[in-house]
């Protein structure tokens, strides 16, 4: 687990592998088990491989979108506001684990925002994604993860681009650096 954390990267370049299905439940599988407040389980996962669709996932927005048209799967995590005063956090979490689980496959994926974004001037990213996937209303689309195997192997991030600074030791009173070695 903690190989897969230290030395994960956001993967925008996929090969043309297919992903086989026992592999898209497994990856499912985790984002169904994430945790949730309250267990609420406010999401709904739109699984979309169908690459006319994919195609279409790529412009919902004009920038950070475009991924999508070559990764041979994407999960559309949509959240169920009456459900949860906190989807967000929870199908934050979902997408979260449906990227660890796969590197843990030996998959590659990347976050690809829609809350808040915009797919022009007159339609938000999510009422794009809501049209082309007929999603019923009460659903908001927080995120869409693009997934594939990797086409290019980022390396992992080194222990000088870690910024330990941002790790407070108790209080802001009399800050102390806990981590110097680590700095130094
Ligand atoms: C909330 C969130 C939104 C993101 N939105 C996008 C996006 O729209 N397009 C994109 O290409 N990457 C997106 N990313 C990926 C980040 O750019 C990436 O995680 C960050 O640059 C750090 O790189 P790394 O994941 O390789 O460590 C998003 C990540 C998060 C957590």
């Amino acid at each position: 687990m903690l190989d897969i954390l230290y030395n994960r990267r956001s993967t925008r370049k996929f090969n043309d592998t297919k992903i086989e299905e026992p592999i898209i439940r497994q990856l499912l599988k985790a984002a169904l088990l994430s945790p949730s407040s309250k267990n609420s389980q406010p999401w709904e996962f739109i699984v979309v491989n169908d690459p006319e669709l994919l195609s279409q996932l790529s412009v919902a927005k004009p920038h950070g979108a475009c991924l999508l048209k070559h990764a041979p799967l994407a999960v559309v995590v949509a959240g169920d506001k009456s459900k949860s005063d906190v989807w967000i956090e929870d199908c934050s979490i979902a997408s979260v684990f449906l990227q660890l689980a796969a590197e843990a496959l030996g998959l590659g994926s990347c976050w690809v925002q829609i809350h808040h974004r915009y797919h022009d001037d007159d339609q938000t990213a999510n009422e794009f994604i809501g049209e082309l996937l007929h999603i019923p209303d009460h659903l908001e689309v927080l995120s869409v993860v693009g997934i594939g195997y990797k086409a290019v192997d980022r390396p992992a991030l080194s222990e000088k681009e870690i910024d330990w600074q941002k790790v407070i030791m108790n209080s802001y009173k009399g800050v102390s650096l806990l981590f110097t070695i680590v700095l130094s």
